[in-house]
């Protein structure tokens, strides 16, 4: 470390400045390097390049080598440029996107992934990652709920920790590990209406029970750095939000990693109109504790003159740079600029056989089954098949975050059957497309005539990858086109009709689970998502993944989820049943049509009892809870058994229930099983109004199942 300070007083302030600013490469006049954000950065020739200090959006090991050579020839004091990318669901070989990942509801499945996902994009010259993404949302028209773990915010910091685990192993500097970036801080989810970039306004409550718990797992578990949203919390963009960046993260919560801005959110405070000009966007985001800023050049232009008048110390200057050469010291590239990166390696590495098993795991463990009336699984022996629908030979299904994942890549549903069952006979239709603006129907009649002769069909069916990510949000959330349409003909035709689904978010299924005899869910499954879908078509796995996102009924549901505050005048219902002057809809039933925690699966799990050990809890104390589960069917299968809890008075208006604890556990065909889990006094503290911990005494209801549908409680006195 004190090789960093001397490194420090040998600098200009010109050349920390530098350090503190990071370009897309895409901005190189010679790479041909994605771009994942606006333009809006100055060119950067390769003459000028060691005027910044990190670089993110490059194509491959070998144009990061020759970045960093041309840098470190220019560079007078030899500091490695630090390469990032976003590689949040896979580099080139693609697992499921997060929000399918987390209803794995396996934690080491996913620190597993990332390793994976890690190992090939250092090979290939990345040592940053932008991820996890723990957005907390609630709201099925933001594109972005895709990268997000979903609704709850305890399963969605266990997943993360767990992927920081795997992406940086015991040591960043190890060249199969990667450093990681949480984001985006904070509320980003939380979009009014749903549109993406959005205000959001949240309560201390609000923030502090639902938004920040995920990002707080993250620095738990040593996350290196921090990326601040582009929207405004409470009235403030989050790069400059004192209350954010100051008070939560650094005073209170005491972060002392890396905060880089995301892409030109210190430009963009001009455009929110908090910020005059550029120098004033550098003031308030600088003075707010963010280190780097990525692709707008307020601190290049601005944060010298800003020193000069006084403004900021360059001691200020020199602790922000101190934190980014510590993680650039942490990865080691003062030693190996390159931290290890091969072409040759990473091109055997990358979509290795190896690799694609764990994809084809991880999409297998994270579909969701959501309706089965007994047509699955399908019969391996069928001779005559029908593969319908605008995904039945799609390779489009890796998700918009696929980072150098090809679409080519893939596993199509239609190539994953025909090498499972090589002696079908096969007939492929698309049917119609999956754009939300193409209404031609006049290839329906087609696939209607294949459905009518087939044993069985499968019904590809969902929504483009496009439709979801980063500024892709939608006002309606059925499927699109002449989908539904396609659906209900070809069910109608043979009812032998199984409907898969390709999707980057919770989508309204109300009129297709009234017609389909079978939805099996695979979200965006990336490389291997056709295998993974043929292996749970036809038996070779059994589905299940469980919800991370209730899916509504409507789109005027939205948002909606789980773990709900009650009303005074409660009225949810399944049942589209109005009552005058209750919190309901005249139209529509209050509950989601599939709840967060739901899956089906082959086997038949029945919840026989729950045991606590104690019907007390003092603060400091734990009880056990034993949940005794059987497998009651003929194929063995993994339970992901729910915990919850619902506080049944307090000072503030608790939830209605709450995950406290999961397990996900496999039982072989008739086995039974004890689940015990220990309750701990940490599960019942609460946020009150103003966002202070506290811990109540009351009677506290414990519940198991899924949410809305429990199917054994109990209840406890906090005491
Ligand atoms: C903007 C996105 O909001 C962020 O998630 C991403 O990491 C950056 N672009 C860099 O691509």
């Amino acid at each position: 470390m004190d090789q960093i300070y001397a490194l420090i007083k040998k600098m200009t302030l010109a050349q920390k400045i530098g350090q503190l600013t990071q370009y897309d490469a895409a901005v190189l006049t010679d790479s041909d390097a994605a771009i994942t954000g606006p333009k809006s950065a100055p060119e950067l020739t390769n003459e000028n390049l060691s005027m910044v200090g990190s670089i993110l959006n490059f194509k491959d090991a070998d144009e990061m080598k020759r970045i960093q050579d041309v840098h470190l020839k220019q560079d007078p004091n030899q500091i490695p440029l630090v390469f990032m990318m976003d590689v949040i669901h896979g580099y080139r070989t693609i697992y499921p996107i997060p929000l399918a990942l987390a209803g794995s509801f396996d934690p080491a499945l996913a620190k597993a992934c990332a390793a994976m996902a890690a190992k090939e994009a250092s090979l290939s010259g990345v040592q940053v990652t932008f991820a996890p993404m723990v957005d907390y949302v609630r709201d099925a028209r933001w594109g972005r709920v895709m990268e997000s773990g979903g609704e709850e915010p305890l399963l969605t910091g266990a997943i993360a920790a767990a992927q920081i685990e795997g992406f940086e192993g015991e040591n960043v500097a190890n060249r199969e590990h990667i450093a990681s970036c949480v984001k985006h801080f904070a509320g980003y989810g939380g979009a009014e209406a749903g549109r993406d970039y959005n205000l959001a306004e949240l309560s201390m409550r609000e923030l502090y029970t639902y938004y920040l718990p995920a990002y707080k797992a993250c620095i738990d578990a040593g996350v290196k750095l921090l990326m601040p949203s582009f929207n405004s919390l409470n009235g403030v963009p989050s790069v400059a939000n004192h209350t954010l960046m100051k008070r939560i993260l650094k005073d209170e919560w005491q972060y002392d990693g890396v905060v880089i801005s995301d892409y030109n959110a210190i430009g963009e405070l001009i455009v929110h109109g908090v910020a005059e000009d550029q120098r004033e966007a550098a003031r308030m985001a600088f003075e707010n504790g963010c280190d780097i800023e990525m692709c707008s050049s307020t601190y290049f232009h601005s944060l010298e003159a800003l020193v000069r008048d006084g403004v900021f110390s360059e001691q200020q200057i020199d602790e922000a740079v101190y934190r980014v050469l510590a993680l650039k010291n942490r990865l080691g590239l003062f030693d190996d600029p390159y931290h290890g990166a091969n072409q040759e390696q990473a091109d055997t590495f990358c979509l290795s056989g190896e690799n694609r098993l764990l994809a084809k795991k991880a999409a297998e463990e994270s579909a969701v089954l959501l309706k089965n009336n007994g047509l699955l699984p399908l019969d391996r022996r069928l001779k005559r098949l029908a593969l319908i629908g605008p995904f039945a030979d799609n390779h489009a299904i890796n998700g918009f975050w696929s980072c150098m994942g090809r679409d080519e890549d893939c596993v199509t549903v239609a190539e994953g059957i025909r090498t499972l069952l090589p002696n079908a006979d096969i007939v492929i239709e698309m049917g119609c497309s999956c754009a939300w603006d193409n209404l031609d129907g006049s290839k329906i009649p087609h696939a209607v005539e294949a459905a009518r002769h087939a044993q069985a069909v499968v019904l590809c069916l969902g929504e483009a990858q496009s439709y979801s990510g980063e500024g892709n949000c939608r006002t309606e959330l059925g499927l699109p086109g002449m989908q539904l349409e396609l659906a209900k003909r070809v069910i109608e035709a043979n009812p032998n009709t199984a409907v898969v689904l390709f999707n980057g978010r919770p989508l309204v299924l109300t009129e297709l689970e009234k017609l389909a005899p079978a939805i099996l869910d695979m979200f965006f499954p990336g490389s291997e998502g056709g295998s993974a879908a043929a292996a749970l078509l036809f038996g070779d796995a059994n589905p299940c993944g469980k919800l991370t996102m209730s899916f509504p009924r409507a789109v005027g549901q939205c948002p909606i989820y789980y773990n709900h505050p009650n009303t005074g005048r409660p009225s949810w219902s399944t049942q589209n049943t109005y009552h005058a002057y209750q919190s309901n809809y005249i139209d529509c039933a209050t509950l989601p049509l599939y709840s967060f925690g739901y899956g089906l699966s082959y086997s038949r799990f029945v919840y026989e009892s729950m045991h606590l050990s104690a019907k007390q809890l003092s603060e400091g104390s734990s009880l056990l809870l034993t949940v005794k589960l059987r497998n009651a069917g003929n194929t063995a299968g993994k339970e992901t058994v729910q915990v919850y809890m619902r506080d049944l008075c307090a000072s503030v208006i608790r939830p209605v229930q709450q995950l406290i604890a999961f397990k996900k556990v496999s039982l072989s065909a008739g086995e039974e099983q004890d689940i015990v889990f220990s309750l701990t006094d940490d599960m019942f503290r609460f946020y009150n109004m103003e966002g202070r911990l506290i811990w109540e005494l009351g009677k506290t209801r414990i519940m198991v199942g899924c949410a809305d549908h429990f199917v054994l409680t109990d209840e406890i006195e906090i005491i």
